[in-house]
């Protein structure tokens, strides 16, 4: 059951659950990131997504819309990683390498991290010190993007956006299956709004399990529903029934089983020839009448900018920026029928249907 509106918790429960459904409709801000418990209810969720603007798929073509942009400055670790193997990275090498160095910035205290990056610019400075300036400069400018973008803006994780996406389906305690899980974030959301079922995270990425979803901090409380209310209910991490499967997602024997398969920010690092597979998994494992929900970052100015001032965190894979029609068509030309496209923060999302 969800954390309910109990007028005395013990302080252990307190400590590990710190926020209840007396806390619906609060926002705060910690050093890594934001809870957000406002906006309970479906209606008020319309204003974070830009809804169904194409309304017949099979009338779009590839010459009007484009083809989606290819993110180029590669990380400084992938050229130096490359330069003394004398080899290109494996796509999974790549993949540990971008977990290990996004991972770190989900655990920053970033205030802290702002000023003391700020306090030994400011020594820098007086000692004329201009190599130090310089890179202190850019950590700098990373750690202020990154406070925007996870903390003030929650544009990462968009709990709202994400909600407003997920919502409505004709779900009962759903299997859901996450395919390139990472830390498992929109699973646990989705969980959290269909609760009682039963979550499966897949990525071949040991380290996902351990580090990301295992430090996955277990007091962030997820906004969802509660069953025995019928209104909106908060959910944690420890709560909700979640396996993790480290292997390759070629590799799963699942049948058809799931009645959600999930994946966010997994199709743009395949090229258009290897799509059509990266799709299939999306239906390979759904059951009759089941939901494939997928998630993409944007093709937006300010997303373009985001990935060449973080590359070096971020860039050690292919990866593409699209716009939600680019995103449909790869989709609807790969079987599938579109029942709900639309816009949040930093991502396109898609609920689908094999046809
Ligand atoms: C871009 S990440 C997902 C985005 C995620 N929300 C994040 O914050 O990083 C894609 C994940 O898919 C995993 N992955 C890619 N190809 C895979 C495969 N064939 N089998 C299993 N996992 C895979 C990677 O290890 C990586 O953790």
């Amino acid at each position: 059951m969800p954390v309910s509106l109990e007028p005395s918790l013990d302080r252990e429960t307190e400590t590990k659950f710190p926020y209840t459904e007396a806390d619906i409709g609060r926002t705060e801000l910690t050093p890594s990131y934001r809870v957000e418990l406002r906006n309970p209810h479906p209606a008020e969720l319309d204003r974070f997504i830009e809804v169904d603007q194409v309304k017949d798929w099979s009338l779009l073509q590839w010459k009007e819309i484009g083809k989606p942009y290819q993110v180029d400055d590669m990380a400084k670790g992938w050229k130096r990683w490359k330069a003394e193997a004398g080899q290109e990275m494996s796509v999974k090498t790549s993949w540990e390498h971008f977990n290990r160095s996004f991972h770190e910035w989900f655990v920053k205290d970033v205030p802290h991290e702002l000023r003391e990056t700020k306090h030994s610019l400011k020594q820098h400075l007086a000692r004329f010190r201009w190599s130090e300036v310089k890179t202190g400069l850019s950590d700098y400018l990373k750690l202020s993007l990154w406070n925007y973008v996870q903390r003030v803006e929650d544009g990462v994780w968009d709990p709202r956006g994400k909600r407003a996406l997920f919502q409505g389906l004709d779900l009962e305690k759903p299997r859901i299956l996450f395919l390139g899980a990472a830390e498992g974030y929109e699973a646990m959301q989705l969980s959290a709004m269909y609760p009682g079922g039963e979550v499966v995270l897949v990525d071949y990425d040991a380290f996902c399990k351990t580090d990301r979803y295992g430090s996955f901090p277990e007091t962030y409380p997820f906004l969802g529903s509660n069953p025995s209310t019928g209104g909106p209910g908060v959910w944690y991490k420890e709560q909700m029934n979640i396996h993790y499967i480290v292997d390759d997602i070629r590799n799963l024997s699942f049948g058809q089983e799931f009645d959600v398969v999930l994946s966010v920010g997994l199709l743009e690092h395949f090229p258009d020839k290897h799509k059509p597979e990266a799709i299939d998994w999306h239906r390979r494992f759904l059951k009759p009448g089941g939901y494939a929900i997928l998630t993409t970052p944007r093709d937006q100015l300010k997303s373009r900018l985001y990935y060449k001032i973080m590359a070096d965190v971020m860039n050690y894979t292919y990866r593409e920026l699209m716009n939600i029609r680019q995103m449909g068509l790869y989709l609807y030309e790969n079987g599938f029928d579109i029942l709900r496209h639309g816009i949040i923060k930093v991502h396109n999302g898609i609920v689908a249907q094999p046809r």
